[in-house]
């Protein structure tokens, strides 16, 4: 080998060597942080009627909705549920965050979907995929029995049996079943935090930004397009 052929063939395997190593570092997972969490609050420039609007949004986002009927500002349970509020679930650092799980430094807690389920003598059998120390998660079905695509959330849990929803018959999905045929697909909560400004982002905006890179897209074969809501053609900018 000629000297500088040497020479390449050593920067080369240094240069993968750093590459390779620079990416296990870059895959190694901390896992959550321990110590206050510093999210969750209003942003700081809301004036005083918006903070009372955060403030507002936030108490109904952790109330607990514990009941059926509706009772001392709670909204009512069912008659198909996931959890009793939302900040059961998008918990983690902070309310309107992510799942919490019983190793968290932040929010040590258990999957509370197991509690809700089970609480008042509801006859919910937990689904497999539910378990105290997994992540929250809904559930989506891939196709309805008739073969045609779903995709929707089907609810984990009836009120059916519950002392306070005497007469509710509606069944709870048959998860084992749908499991064993392969049907189910899972989400975990995605945290909230900032997506008020997502809210806010005009839709004309969005349409203003997307038609600025056609150009540029078309040259690359890229599309795309927005998702619009049946009801009021708005942009839907969430889930
Ligand atoms: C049973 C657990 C659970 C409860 C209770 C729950 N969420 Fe969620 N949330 C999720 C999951 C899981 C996702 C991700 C959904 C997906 O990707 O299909 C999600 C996604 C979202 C998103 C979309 C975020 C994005 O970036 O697109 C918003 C907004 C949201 N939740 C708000 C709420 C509000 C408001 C409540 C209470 C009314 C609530 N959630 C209650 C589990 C939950």
């Amino acid at each position: 080998m000629k000297p500088w052929n040497v020479l390449a063939a050593t920067l080369c395997i240094g240069l993968v060597a750093l590459l390779s190593t620079g990416t296990l570092q870059a895959q190694h997972d901390l896992g959550p942080r321990a110590g206050t969490p510093v999210v969750g609050g209003p942003y700081p420039t809301l004036n005083t009627a918006e903070q009372a609007i955060f403030a507002n949004g936030l108490d109904q986002f952790t109330e607990v909705n514990d009941t059926v009927p509706r009772e001392n500002g709670n909204g009512g349970l069912g008659p198909g549920f996931n959890s009793n509020g939302c900040a059961s679930c998008h918990s983690q650092p902070a309310a309107l965050g992510t799942s919490p799980s019983p190793t968290s430094p932040q929010v040590p807690q258990p999957n509370p979907e197991i509690a809700a389920g089970l609480s008042t003598g509801a006859g919910n059998i937990i689904p497999s995929f539910i378990t105290s120390s997994g992540p929250v998660r809904e559930a989506r079905f891939v196709r309805y029995s008739d073969g045609s695509l779903d995709g929707g959330v089907h609810n984990l849990f009836s009120i059916a049996g519950r002392t306070d929803a005497p007469g509710c018959r509606l069944p709870q999905p048959n998860f084992a079943a749908q499991l064993l045929s392969n049907n189910v697909i899972f989400r975990i909560p995605t945290p909230l935090f900032g997506l008020g400004l997502v809210e806010n982002t005009p839709d004309a905006v969005l349409k203003a930004n997307l038609a600025s890179t056609a150009s540029a897209r078309s040259k690359l074969n890229i599309g795309g397009s927005f998702n619009t809501s049946g009801n009021t053609g708005n942009i839907t900018k969430f889930g």
